[in-house]
């Protein structure tokens, strides 16, 4: 390796993760040999090798090496209440005495649906599944059937899982149309139309052209895994109207969005979808998909319905699931959500002041509980934006997460940050400092390797 500033701040990095995570490192030479890469999640592996974590409880995480770690991640946005939530263990617990899934209609699905659609305001009915995947893959047949059309719109960046026709143009940087992992059939090429978040027109000139054919626009209200990026005024509003114009329906998908309001991100911007996938949360911490919305499309999951859709999953509403996810969800009423914004907030300018006290350039998006990094201080509207910072930004994300995981505190690799409920302005302004201290850590390797983001 060449001996700058930066090469040398990125060696010693390296050295001190190395050095704190043995055991991590023995665990992924065993996992290596019966999991690719030794891990089973493609989000959750990285370089040179993930931390393995051992337990967790409220908002702190220990790994297998005995480190302890401010959990800044919350598996991917899934435990606002934390770790080991002592109510949903006993609900769990009790739960388990009576058995895990019965193979048949139980009541606490339909409590936990009562309580779902008491949150948001168009959500009449719903079907539970076991990821958001396979919510947003329902989502869209039930769109299909109803509206008798065969494609929809999604946005460029937009991550709705892992099933073929949503695997198009998320993470990579690829022209509109693109897939986004090799294995995915190209036919669905036909019936996924890509525009750019946040670009209105572009929404109205696919559907003057192909609105025939459209059942659908998928969107996450604010785009999540490319980098927290809100919708600007009017968009969603926007969305709607152009949905109605043209016969098709209106999907969000808040598997992520959830938290930002007792009834996600929908009831704050005062936009009504006609369906809504859910996920993460609403489980309490086990596997959860839902999707949900008027009653006029969801009936035709009725199997009473002539018509009716094919729908099944062995642990469809199981009971355990159910029981942690109404637990969970009444744990997190109107004050925690307010109080979890107000923290958000608090670490988004904790952070914007780190950057500037660094003189680094760096910002902030997000809402709420969902806190995005981002090198360079160019305005972010869509993934595009998001993607030419993070690629210009060469080592800098990477690096930041493992000095940020050498100093206790577990973020994404992408820069993603979450508040759950244990914490309080004590954690956040410890994860403050410390991110303040990693810039100082990382400022030789910004000035040699990418010396433009210096202000
Ligand atoms: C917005 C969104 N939709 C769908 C999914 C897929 O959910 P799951 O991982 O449960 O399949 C995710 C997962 O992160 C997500 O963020």
């Amino acid at each position: 390796m060449c001996n700058t500033g930066g090469a040398r701040v990125a060696e010693a990095i390296l050295e001190r993760y190395r050095e704190r995570t043995a055991k991590s490192r023995a665990f992924n030479e065993e996992a290596k040999q019966r999991l690719p890469g030794g891990d089973t999640r493609s989000i959750t592996f990285f370089q040179p090798y993930p931390t393995y974590m051992d337990r967790g409880f409220g908002c702190r995480l220990t790994d297998v090496d005995g480190n302890e770690y401010i959990d800044l991640l919350n598996n991917y946005t899934t435990l606002i209440i934390g770790h080991a939530n002592q109510k949903v263990n006993e609900a769990v617990r009790q739960q388990l005495e009576k058995g895990t899934v019965l193979g048949a209609s139980a009541e606490c699905q339909f409590r936990h649906a009562e309580h779902l659609c008491s949150r948001f305001p168009g959500m009449d009915m719903v079907r539970y599944c076991n990821s958001g995947t396979e919510a947003t893959m329902f989502a869209m047949r039930a769109a299909r059937a109803f509206t008798g059309k065969d494609a929809i719109i999604k946005m460029d960046g937009g991550y709705h899982g892992t099933h073929d026709y949503a695997e198009v143009n998320v993470l990579k940087d690829l022209p509109p149309g693109s897939i986004d992992s090799p294995g995915v059939p190209t036919a669905v090429l036909q019936d996924v139309y890509v525009t750019p978040f946040n670009d209105l027109q572009a929404v109205a000139d696919t559907f003057s052209r192909h609105g025939e054919r459209i059942a659908a626009v998928v969107v996450e209200p604010m785009l999540g895994a490319i980098g927290l990026i809100p919708p600007s005024e009017g968009y969603l509003e926007g969305l709607r109207s152009l949905a109605d114009e043209h016969d098709a329906l209106l999907v969000f998908d808040e598997v992520i969005t959830f938290r930002l309001s007792i009834g996600g991100l929908q009831r704050v911007e005062g936009v009504t979808p006609d369906l809504t996938t859910l996920g993460k949360f609403i489980g309490g911490g086990f596997p959860v998909g839902a999707f949900g919305g008027k009653r006029e499309i969801m009936s035709r999951y009725d199997p009473g319905h002539p018509n009716r859709l094919s729908h099944s999953g062995t642990f469809n509403g199981n009971n355990v699931t159910m029981v942690a996810g109404l637990t969970a969800m009444e744990l997190y009423d109107q004050q925690e959500v307010d109080r979890i914004n107000r923290l958000g907030a608090r670490l988004r300018e904790g952070y914007c002041q780190a950057f500037k006290k660094s003189g680094i350039k760096g910002q902030t998006t997000g809402i709420g509980s969902l806190v995005q990094v981002h090198w360079g201080e160019e305005e972010i509207k869509n993934a595009r934006d998001s993607r030419s910072l993070s690629g210009a930004a060469r080592d800098l994300p990477r690096l930041l997460h493992l000095e940020l995981l050498n100093q206790g505190i577990f973020i994404a690799p992408r820069g993603l940050n979450c508040i759950s409920t244990p914490m309080t302005e004590k954690e956040v302004d410890q994860a403050t400092s410390v991110f303040t201290q990693a810039l100082e850590v990382l400022k030789p390797y910004v000035e040699t390797e990418a010396p433009f983001l210096i202000s």
